[in-house]
């Protein structure tokens, strides 16, 4: 009998040295030590023995038993994770971490950035919410003209002494335009990228924020010519080499004269395609030279400086990038998406 329960207690803790998960360690447990367990069918056999055999092996068998109770709780205590083995096996996989990824705006935003520091450009950062007056006024859009209705306007509901809602999300980042130029005055190069907003009904080619990036060059005798190379310089880096751009004429209350940049169509080359609506051309940015109102604002001298600024819709070229058909995409916190860059 003695025997008989050293082996069954190695066997047991020859199968305990090898469970690896919670669900093997319970199956053991039960096999062996619960009611109906082997070992407990063993301790019940005991009661078939003599009253003296029964002194001393039934002492022998509660010893084991606690013994192997013991060394089930500490099994269990190491697969929850309670207890280390004591060292550590630095032949087992790692655990993989989950990488973040670049948001594909982001993405577009400082690879613009660089192109335009490598040109002399600065970049600056402007408020979100902004006043009135440098996101319109200054940008010779005075109250109650009707070119505010070009764009749909979020106002903050708060009103200034006059009783007038003077503050505003920026509706485009032109509204850094005077900002910049009263900070570093003439002759100044700088870019501004970022969020505007519009009251937009969403769907998929609208919505309430989007990105801008915003540019602007002041100096003596800047001319369109000047402009144009800039944006070529741009296009080209954006979609290769044998890109073209094309400027039509276009209104903008601050600038005169206003033009639409066109780009040719990166998929067809130009021939004509559905993402080009069969024109050849992409629409990418609007320009022109700063309207002598706007340098004024900015406190420059229109007499001797001239400039002119542009401003790129950042979200309509990462979808153009990357074939993005629906802009709720990129402020959705959607990982299916944002796993793919
Ligand atoms: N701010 C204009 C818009 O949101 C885009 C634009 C047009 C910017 C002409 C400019 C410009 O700097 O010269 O539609």
């Amino acid at each position: 009998m003695k025997e008989k329960l050293e082996k069954i207690k190695n066997e047991i803790l020859g199968n305990l040295a090898k469970v690896k998960t919670l669900d093997d360690w319970q199956n053991l447990e039960v096999k062996y030590l619960g009611r109906k367990g082997i070992f407990t069918e063993i301790l019940r056999s005991l009661t078939s023995l003599s009253i003296e055999e029964r002194k001393t092996i039934g002492k022998l068998a509660n010893d084991i038993k606690l013994e192997l109770q013991e060394k089930f709780k500490n099994t269990a205590e190491i697969l929850e994770g309670k207890k280390s083995f004591g060292f550590v096996d630095p032949t087992l996989p790692g655990i993989k971490l989950p990488k973040g990824h670049i948001h594909p705006m982001t993405i577009v935003q400082n690879e613009l950035e660089d192109l335009f520091i490598s040109m002399g450009f600065m970049v600056l950062d402007g408020p979100e919410m902004e006043s009135d007056y440098y996101n319109f006024e200054a940008l010779n859009i005075p109250k109650y003209h009707p070119a505010r209705d070009m764009q749909d306007t979020f106002y903050i509901d708060k009103k200034n002494e006059d009783g007038e809602l003077d503050l505003v999300m920026r509706t485009q980042t032109s509204s850094m335009q005077v900002r910049a130029m009263q900070k570093y005055g003439a002759p100044m190069r700088c870019v501004i990228p970022g969020r505007c907003f519009r009251s937009e009904a969403t769907d998929v080619r609208h919505e309430h924020t989007f990105y801008q990036l915003e540019g602007v060059m002041v100096g003596e005798d800047i001319s369109l010519a000047n402009m144009k190379s800039v944006l070529e310089t741009v296009a080209k880096h954006l979609y290769g080499p044998e890109t073209q751009v094309r400027l039509r004429p276009k209104f903008y209350p601050f600038v005169e004269p206003g033009a639409n940049g066109e780009v040719t169509c990166f998929i067809c080359g130009g021939k004509g395609c559905r993402l080009c609506k069969d024109t050849g051309w992409l629409e990418i940015f609007g320009s022109g030279m700063i309207h002598p109102n706007v340098l004024k604002a900015g406190g420059i001298d229109s007499k001797k400086y001239t400039g002119f600024a542009f401003g790129f819709g950042l979200t309509r070229l990462v979808m153009l990038k990357y074939g993005i058909g629906d802009i709720r995409l990129l402020q959705s916190d959607d990982l299916r998406f944002l796993e793919q860059f």
